[in-house]
């Protein structure tokens, strides 16, 4: 029985992604239900339980829907979608294909089968950069990278769908997602990793030569950009507490994120306290559509859903990472191997 209240069954499309399966494993933990609706582009099948998985992909709205009857879903979370800045900016073809298209299959699917909640993740990229910090959720909002205007195109397009169909949304805007699973059995494994704690610890195992710092004149505190690195646990917490009290009807929007900020330098000394040696880094230029600072304000989140972070600082987070790094030097393969 799930706590505090009773049990759901959730549809998470994406859900074998670093984020989507953290979450998955966390509602489960919870006693609800939960079922993973990936096509394995980015995803890996290890990150969640056999049983859990229905491999699909969110442009087959058939294949939805048969997972939404099938499993008696009562709500979905749509983490499914591409999410990389630099490749953004490079094919916006294919991110408003799949962020924007595969969103509105994932609705349609819904609508046909009656589901009525949703739970959508979303970015900071879609703030402008423009704002002052911390960021809330009445900051402007301008997205400046075709990445972040998918994102936003999509929960205006739910908002449209949420009015007209009776239906309820909750927006999650997640800042930096890091971390990894507290005992060391899931993290972080991407086809091609871009995200600067995994390629920290990839340059202090020997796996890079060195890790590349993305400019070193921002205006920080000591040149390099800050984030709000928040623990992939925290982050399901946030689903769990968001999906319990969504109904039809409601539409709601929360920043995910710790509200401090961590500049990459501190990041990269975090780790050499964590792994303890120094690791090489090198400041070369600033990598394109990158903002200086993005901080979050979690005060709604907090307030209205009672969320409480367990990692707030980053040496704690890199922990978990390094953990897992640590057994599984070669990600989800690695396991395999077990
Ligand atoms: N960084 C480096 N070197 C690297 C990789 C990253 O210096 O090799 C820096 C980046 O410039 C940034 C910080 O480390 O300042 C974090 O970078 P990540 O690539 O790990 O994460 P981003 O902040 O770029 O991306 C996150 C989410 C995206 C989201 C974006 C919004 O992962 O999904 O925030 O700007 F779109």
């Amino acid at each position: 029985m799930a706590t505090g209240g009773r049990t759901m069954r959730f549809l998470m499309t994406g859900g074998a992604g670093y984020v989507g399966s953290a979450c998955l494993r966390w509602l489960l933990k919870q006693g609800h239900e939960a079922y993973a609706f990936d096509d394995l582009s980015e995803g890996n099948a290890a990150a969640v339980p056999p049983d859990r998985l229905i491999q699909g992909s969110i442009h087959d709205r058939g294949a939805i829907e048969a997972a939404l009857r099938d499993q008696r879903i009562d709500s979905v979370m749509h983490f499914a979608a591409v999410a990389s800045v630099p490749d953004s900016i490079a094919d916006p073809d294919t991110y408003w294909q799949v962020n924007l298209m595969g969103t509105k299959n994932v609705l349609d699917a819904m609508r046909a089968c009656g589901v009525r909640t949703l739970l959508f993740s979303s970015t900071a990229a879609t703030y402008s950069f423009d704002n002052p910090m911390p960021l809330t959720e009445a900051s402007k909002l301008e997205p400046q990278v075709p990445y972040g205007t998918t994102k936003l195109a999509a929960e205006r397009l739910i908002a449209d769908y949420a009015r007209a169909y009776d239906m309820g949304y909750t927006f999650l805007r997640y800042f930096n997602a890091s971390g990894a699973d507290p005992d060391g059995e899931f993290g972080e494994d991407r086809r091609s990793e871009s995200h600067l704690i995994p390629l920290v610890l990839y340059a202090a195992t020997g796996r890079r030569d060195e890790i590349k710092i993305f400019g070193g004149d921002w205006e920080t505190r000591d040149g390099t950009c800050v984030r709000d690195y928040v623990h992939t646990d925290d982050l399901a917490q946030a689903h769990q507490l968001a999906a319990e009290s969504l109904e039809p009807g409601m539409g709601r929007v929360f920043n995910v994120g710790n509200g401090q900020g961590t500049t990459v330098l501190e990041v990269v000394r975090g780790c050499e306290e964590v792994v303890g040696r120094p690791i090489p880094h090198q400041i070369v230029e600033p990598r394109p559509g990158d903002p200086g600072i993005l901080i979050a304000s979690p005060a709604r989140l907090r307030e209205e859903l009672g969320w409480v972070p367990r990692f707030e600082n980053i040496r704690d987070i890199v922990a978990t990472a390094w953990e897992w790094s640590n057994r599984y030097p070669h990600g989800y393969e690695s396991k395999h191997g077990d």
